[in-house]
């Protein structure tokens, strides 16, 4: 599995596994199968209430090879709220440490300081590797950069929606620019993108679906992936990724869709 290097500490596996909606022993017998194909990266949040689930089906795996992303809710954004938030998910997940936790959304409400001196004490504590934002444009980005600066704690990671139908093009490349790892979210559109008149026949080149295309395009634009997948076909296709290699014209009609 390829990696990025995180301007924080270790490395993001490209490609990671969605769980949004996935519960009980379903995520159980998802992460377990997913493991078993390769899969090291499990994307959850606070709000997607199966961290519990995870746990369970975590605590027989090799947890140094795992990557976990988990995520702290709007509602949670003051210092206490944040220490509270994680020390629940870790509770939860059966972990010592995650290796990257994130704002799940901004709040109009937040004190980003406030909220990143939270995160600044877990991680000070070694109970979250890396700290990271999602949804956030470019003005909030840029304060929790500043703020990430002055504290010693840098902001690593993105994670935006990107998929052919909202490439994010810009605030991706902004994100890039700054050394902010990009992690794109919901890749396959929700799954409403199979039979693409456009991106099929690229596939058949290959012999790839039209949603490995699409994870591969992520891949090739420097992006992470997290697919949510359950069935065993869609968990073998989103992680055989990586034995080939879109065109520089493919990846152009692939960014202009
Ligand atoms: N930070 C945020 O605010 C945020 C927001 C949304 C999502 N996320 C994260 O991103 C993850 C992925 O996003 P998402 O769940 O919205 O959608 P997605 O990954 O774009 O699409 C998931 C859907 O695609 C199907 N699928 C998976 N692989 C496929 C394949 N090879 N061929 C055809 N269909 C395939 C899945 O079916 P099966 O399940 O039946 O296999 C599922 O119905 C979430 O689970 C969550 O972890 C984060």
């Amino acid at each position: 599995m390829q990696s990025l290097e995180l301007r924080g500490d270790g490395k993001i596996p490209m490609v990671g596994l969605g769980t949004y909606g996935v519960l009980g022993e379903q995520v159980g017998k998802t992460i377990k199968r997913a493991w078993e194909l390769g899969y090291r990266h499990v994307d959850t949040a606070r709000n997607y209430g199966n961290e519990r689930d995870i746990g369970r089906a975590i605590k027989d795996l090799n947890r140094e090879e795992l990557f976990i992303t988990s995520k702290v809710p709007p509602s949670s954004l003051t210092r206490q709220g944040v220490i509270n938030s994680i020390n629940q998910s870790l509770e939860d997940l059966g972990t010592d440490y995650v290796d990257l936790f994130l704002i799940h959304w901004p709040s109009e409400n937040m004190d980003l300081e406030m909220a990143m001196e939270g995160f600044k004490k877990m991680r000070d504590e070694g109970k979250i590797i890396n700290f990271g934002v999602s949804n956030f444009g470019t003005i909030d980005l840029d304060m929790a950069i500043d703020i990430g600066e002055e504290m010693g704690m840098p902001v690593t990671v993105n994670q935006i929606q990107i998929n052919p139908r909202n490439n994010n093009e810009n605030l991706r490349k902004y994100c890039q620019n700054k050394g902010v790892a990009v992690v794109g979210y919901s890749p396959l559109g929700g799954g409403e993108m199979t039979g693409n008149p456009v991106i099929e026949p690229i596939g058949e080149k290959y012999g790839k679906s039209v949603s490995q295309v699409i994870i591969r395009w992520l891949i090739q634009n420097g992006v992470v992936a997290i697919p949510k997948a359950t069935s065993e076909q869609h968990l073998r296709e989103d992680i055989e990724v990586f034995d080939f290699e879109l065109s520089q014209d493919e990846m152009r009609i692939l960014n202009k869709l």
